[in-house]
């Protein structure tokens, strides 16, 4: 399979409830002055310092008017089962109004909510309903591009003299029918499309129905902090902003330089120089967090932009930790291979960012094949799936989950091109099959559709998988991927060494098959030992803890896969089966 996780980008509390937000009156009061300076101290860490964000893809939850399309309402029925998993914010990708050329990130209205997923009214409900259960909403907010059919572009678009003109980049061709420069689309071909009615082309970064906004436009600004404001006003606890790395274009349009080979779309490839990552790119980051800070609660900012290295990722936190919040950190999840040494690497690297940023980790979303699949061996899957979640929950980091990860979904493919939804896998077909594999219905049982939809034909077929990879099979399964989830979700909220700011003190740095490491709260001697064994064969590990303030010989077992019981392990010697996990507390 093509690897799309490089293309698409390169292409591309209960009692966690400590910000000053709205659950924080649900608390119970601190049972004494020890527990109250706790809640103080905590409560001076912003949430999304410990939360777990969970992005739900909402045509794909859950169907609550049998359309075949999951909706509003239907998330807002699935809440309780988000709380009992433990997360503490849903990420959702867009739902405003839009044609649906890119499934909701071609935009035409930033202020409402599109009708196939509900009303504002559902919406509002649905983040008070989230509220309760002290589960946040982070609203998906797309800056770079509207759709084609956004009223903004139509009057843009109407002639060269409408004052919205200037609100997109129009820019005459080369000559007789060539476009102004080489610049590609990330979804293939030319990025100018040519308008016959004002004789002009305009560039779009993604599909010829995005048309790029022109973010040099004050105009412009202040429309879209306008939009973050109306959300904000109704409750949300931040954005995650997409393609942020791509809101600027070189205004002198030189050429991208060309590189060897072609890409899916048959396009030569080209370095995209000029229209990713210019410096005005974290001006505009630094206005939207002033738009977010103005609210109470701490709302964050998560960036989507795959930065080639940690100092690039690092500018996104801003000089003055002035900027993003959370920086999506695409090199971990582009790993693409169980290697300790490279996960140990880049685990350091951004552990030690110069700008002292919180790390955000993910490895599956809605633009890239499942961990399941990109992770397992074929043979060893589920035990590799138990594995990424302890990577992914358990290092130093704000973790972020893609639906159906919890209960290891795999990615399935399309077969046919006729059956393909998403363009670019119709563009791209054979070798770009598109997102589809990775957008099919959550499997919630194993009924008709899966519990996804009463729907004679959800919009994407449910997988066969669905039998026995379900919520409720699962569920009753304590060895299950699900129960591990829950298992380690529930670790990482008990556990002070896990939480806030719990240092991450790499171990064993040589080992080539074992990533190993201690958690650890600053100036605490208890810490938490996590054993992860990357490779096909048992390994036998010998750690020397005294070096970090470790005095017993032995951990006490808290969580391990395959499981071994509440035994106690040597840490002199030790054997972690073949992609094992063991996570034991030290003191
Ligand atoms: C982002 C989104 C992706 C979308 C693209 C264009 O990368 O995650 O799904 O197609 O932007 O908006």
């Amino acid at each position: 399979m093509l690897n799309r996780n490089k293309f698409f980008f390169s292409i591309i509390t209960l009692g966690l409830c400590l910000a000053a937000s709205p659950c924080r009156a649900q608390q119970a009061p601190p049972q004494s002055s020890q527990a109250a300076a706790r809640a103080h101290k905590q409560a001076q860490v912003p949430w999304w310092k410990h939360a777990v964000i969970y992005e739900v893809y909402p045509r794909s939850f859950q169907d609550s008017n049998g359309d075949g399309v999951g909706d509003i309402n239907g998330i807002t029925s699935r809440l309780d089962y988000l709380r009992d998993l433990g997360v503490d914010a849903i990420w959702i990708s867009p739902m405003y109004p839009s044609p649906l050329v890119d499934f909701g990130y071609d935009i035409s209205d930033y202020t409402a909510i599109d009708p196939l997923y509900g009303a504002l009214a559902d919406f509002d409900r649905m983040v008070s309903e989230a509220k309760k259960r002290n589960i946040r909403v982070i609203m998906d907010f797309v800056p770079n591009h509207t759709s084609d059919q956004h009223p903004w572009f139509k009057e843009s678009s109407s002639s060269r003299a409408n004052p919205k003109r200037d609100w997109y980049i129009w820019r005459d061709g080369k000559g007789m029918g060539q476009p102004p420069n080489n610049w590609q689309s990330w979804f293939g071909h030319s990025a100018w499309k040519f308008d016959p009615t004002t004789n002009q082309y305009y560039y779009h970064h993604f599909y010829t129905e995005q048309p790029d906004l022109n973010w040099r436009n004050p105009q412009v600004r202040k429309a879209m902090y306008d939009a973050m404001r109306f959300w904000l006003d109704r409750g949300v606890a931040g954005f995650r902003i997409d393609a942020v790395s791509r809101l600027f274009e070189d205004p002198n349009l030189h050429d991208d330089p060309i590189l060897p080979g072609k890409n899916a779309y048959g396009d030569p490839n080209i370095a995209h120089k000029y229209t990713d990552n210019l410096p005005e790119v974290h001006e505009v980051l630094r206005e939207m967090r002033k738009v977010v800070d103005k609210y109470p609660g701490n709302p964050v900012l998560i960036s989507e932009a795959d930065e080639p290295n940690i100092a690039e990722l690092t500018k996104m936190y801003g000089a003055k930790d002035d900027e993003v919040q959370l920086p999506m950190d695409f090199q971990i999840a582009d790993v693409n291979k169980l290697s300790a040494p490279d996960f140990r690497r880049l685990l350091n690297e951004i552990d030690h960012n110069a700008a002292s940023g919180q790390p955000h980790y993910f490895f599956s979303n809605h633009d890239q094949p499942r961990q399941w699949d990109r992770y397992g061996d074929g043979a060893h899957n589920d035990q590799i799936a138990k594995l990424m979640a302890a990577l992914l929950l358990i290092t130093r980091a704000t973790p972020l989950m893609y639906y159906g990860e919890e209960i290891g979904m795999r990615t399935t493919e399309p077969t046919r091109k006729e059956e393909v939804q998403d363009p670019i896998g119709k563009i791209g077909w054979p070798e770009e099959k598109g997102r589809d594999g990775e957008r099919t219905p959550m499997q919630w049982d194993a009924s008709a559709n899966a519990g996804f939809s009463t729907s004679q034909r959800p919009w994407l077929p449910v997988p066969p998988s669905a039998a026995t990879y379900n919520v409720a099979t699962e569920s009753q399964d304590p060895n299950s991927v699900l129960s591990f989830y829950k298992r380690l979700l529930a670790l990482r909220r008990s556990e002070p060494s896990l939480r806030n700011g719990g240092l991450y003190l790499p171990l064993n740095q040589e080992d080539p098959y074992v990533l190993a490491f201690l958690r650890k709260k600053p100036g605490s001697s208890d810490a938490i030992l996590v054993v992860l064994n990357m490779s096909a064969e048992a390994r036998t590990v010998k750690f020397d803890l005294s070096a970090e303030g470790v005095k017993e010989s032995s951990a006490k077992a808290l969580i391990a896969a395959p499981e071994i019981g509440p035994q106690s392990t040597q840490v002199a010697h030790f054997t972690v089966p073949a992609f094992g996990v063991f996570i034991g507390s030290v003191r």
